[in-house]
């Protein structure tokens, strides 16, 4: 591996087992993100790729983390990120072949890894061969498969575009059709039966191929109301998720047998789980998706969502674990991902954003159930600043640039300090701009500095690994002023708090038992208190 991690012994992991015997793996997992084109380049072609990915597995198990979701891999239309597939039993040539995605899940199960792949079920690319062919012929069995509506002055109703602007466009012959992101990116019509059978066969495709698991693309999606009726209210992206709102286009009753057929599918490949993006603002809707004949997790949003604030995050934490609980799931925390800005700079920017940044991943990495970790923010990358001419992402183009898009997340790794900070195998033109300084969060660096935001990850993920109630049990929270408390306790009745400083003055803290973590290394403690500088956070063991 390129990166020398200088000060830290690689740590040997077992073969992929359980945490305990008992426990599938799924439910207290720490997954780690990768958007693949932009985490290491193998080929040297600026565009991140299998083989890089594989040459980067040992620094992931170094880190710590059990599982690595890849955004998209397949052959794409390029439109979005991904997210508009032409061929699902397939990879991008770009990113290598399906022989490199096998030996991506061999070595990561060698490094006791496990790969989970995304599916993209709501929508296809456009260049997909069955749209292609429901342009061609309007009577096609593909045409029955997309949402198509005959021509009219007027779109058949009023749904948007979460990208912006109609989820209605224009074919060639003037026919509607639908789709609820890219004009690129049509909507199938689930209610088709061939829908259905296609994407099994896709889950088996992957599934044999040994992966474990799907994370799934708009899960609340894929049926729409029968009758294509109006919705009451207009889509704000500012809101934590769908609601009554937008009921026409999202969350229909109908979508929820499809997760009990792919859960029995799962069923027959031990060890394998789907988790759903679900983008709805009731949580208690969210955890519906995973009741226990459906997807085993839906992800909570909440914490990415929610400012810097101890209402925000006590209420998100709260209603998270009622919700979940209720279903018998366990939850799946957020932070960060691909479409949000980075934590850093959401929570502030700068010294204080990073502060910040690093108790969230404190408290996240503390609650019980699974943690998902974006690749980067274990090294406290803030948002990029990508200029116009070099962006991607269809929202910046589709609302005439009045939001900036989600490229500043999407920049390529750090890794080391060379000019192209390690990406690429030879120089080559990344496929987003290298922000200047970045070099100053590469992996090297960090790995041999012990007050960085990579140490205290992996101090953090070594813990939670070892300490029963960490990651699992059960939690309860509370707050004091600006400080936010979550007491977390193991079946064996060990327990840790999780205290979070959320204000702006040093809180004063009972410390009863030992101090297992800090995400400030300047703490202090007196023998009945520690003293918490604001926009910290630590872990107290009792007992
Ligand atoms: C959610 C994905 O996370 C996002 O990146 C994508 O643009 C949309 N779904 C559409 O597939």
């Amino acid at each position: 591996m390129a990166v020398r991690l200088a000060t830290v012994r690689t740590a040997t992991r077992p073969q992929v087992a359980a945490r305990t015997s008992s426990s599938p793996w799924w439910r207290s997992a720490v997954v780690y993100q990768v958007y693949l084109r932009s985490f290491a380049d193998g080929n040297g072609d600026g565009i991140g790729d299998l083989a890089g990915l594989r040459s980067r597995l040992p620094y992931l198990a170094w880190l710590g983390v059990d599982a690595v979701w890849i955004n998209p891999h397949y052959p794409s239309g390029g439109a979005d990120g991904g997210y508009d597939i032409v061929d699902y039993r397939a990879v991008d040539p770009e990113y290598g072949d399906v022989a490199d995605l096998e030996a991506l899940v061999a070595e990561a199960r060698a490094l006791g890894l496990r790969i989970v792949l995304d599916v993209v079920p709501n929508h296809t690319s456009d260049r997909h061969p069955w749209f292609q062919a429901a342009l061609a012929d309007p009577d096609s069995p593909e045409a029955a498969r997309y949402h198509f509506a005959p021509p009219s002055e007027e779109p058949p109703n009023n749904w948007q575009s979460l990208f912006g602007g109609p989820a209605w466009s224009r074919t060639p012959d003037g026919r509607w059709y639908l789709h609820l992101f890219a004009p690129e990116q049509p909507d199938l019509n689930w209610r088709d039966p061939a829908v259905a059978a296609d994407f099994e066969r896709t889950l088996r495709f992957w599934l044999d191929r040994g992966v474990s698991g799907f994370r799934v693309d708009v899960a609340y999606g894929l049926f729409k109301d029968a009758g294509l009726r109006n919705n009451p209210g207009a889509y704000s992206p500012t809101l934590f998720g769908h609601g009554p709102e937008q009921a026409m286009t999202w969350n229909q009753p109908e979508v929820h047998d499809v997760w009990r057929q792919w859960r029995s599918i799962c069923d027959e490949y031990p060890g394998t789980m789907l988790v759903g993006e679900v983008c709805l603002a009731d949580p208690r809707e969210v955890a519906l998706y995973s009741r226990p004949d459906e997807m085993h997790q839906s992800f909570s949003f909440r914490l990415l969502k929610s400012p810097w604030s101890v209402e925000s995050f006590a209420d998100g934490v709260r209603s998270a674990l009622d919700a979940f609980g209720a279903v018998g799931a366990p939850v799946s925390w957020v932070l960060g991902n691909h479409d949000k800005d980075r934590q850093v700079t959401r929570f502030g920017g700068g010294a204080v954003g990073t502060a910040r940044a690093r108790a969230a991943a404190l408290l996240m990495l503390a609650l019980p159930g699974s943690a998902y970790v974006y690749a980067g923010d274990e090294l406290g990358l803030p948002q990029a600043v990508v200029p116009d001419e070099a962006k991607r992402d269809p929202i910046f183009f589709r609302s005439g640039g009045a939001r900036p898009g989600r490229d500043g997340c999407r920049v390529p790794m750090p890794w080391n300090p060379s000019p192209g900070v390690g990406f690429s195998t030879r120089p080559a033109e990344p496929w987003l701009p290298v922000p200047d300084g970045w070099d100053r969060y590469a992996v090297s660096r960090q790995s041999r500095d012990g007050g960085s935001m990579l140490i205290l990850y992996r101090r953090a993920l070594a813990l939670r690994e070892a300490h029963p109630a960490l990651g699992s049990g059960e939690a309860t929270v509370s707050t004091r002023g600006d400080v936010l408390t979550v007491r977390c306790t193991a079946a064996d009745g060990s327990a840790v708090r999780c205290v979070v400083n959320m204000g702006s003055e040093t809180s004063l803290v009972r410390s009863r038992g030992t101090v297992l973590l800090a995400s400030n290394t300047s703490v202090r403690r007196s023998s009945a208190t520690v003293a918490l500088p604001p926009h910290t956070a630590i872990w107290l063991a009792e007992g």
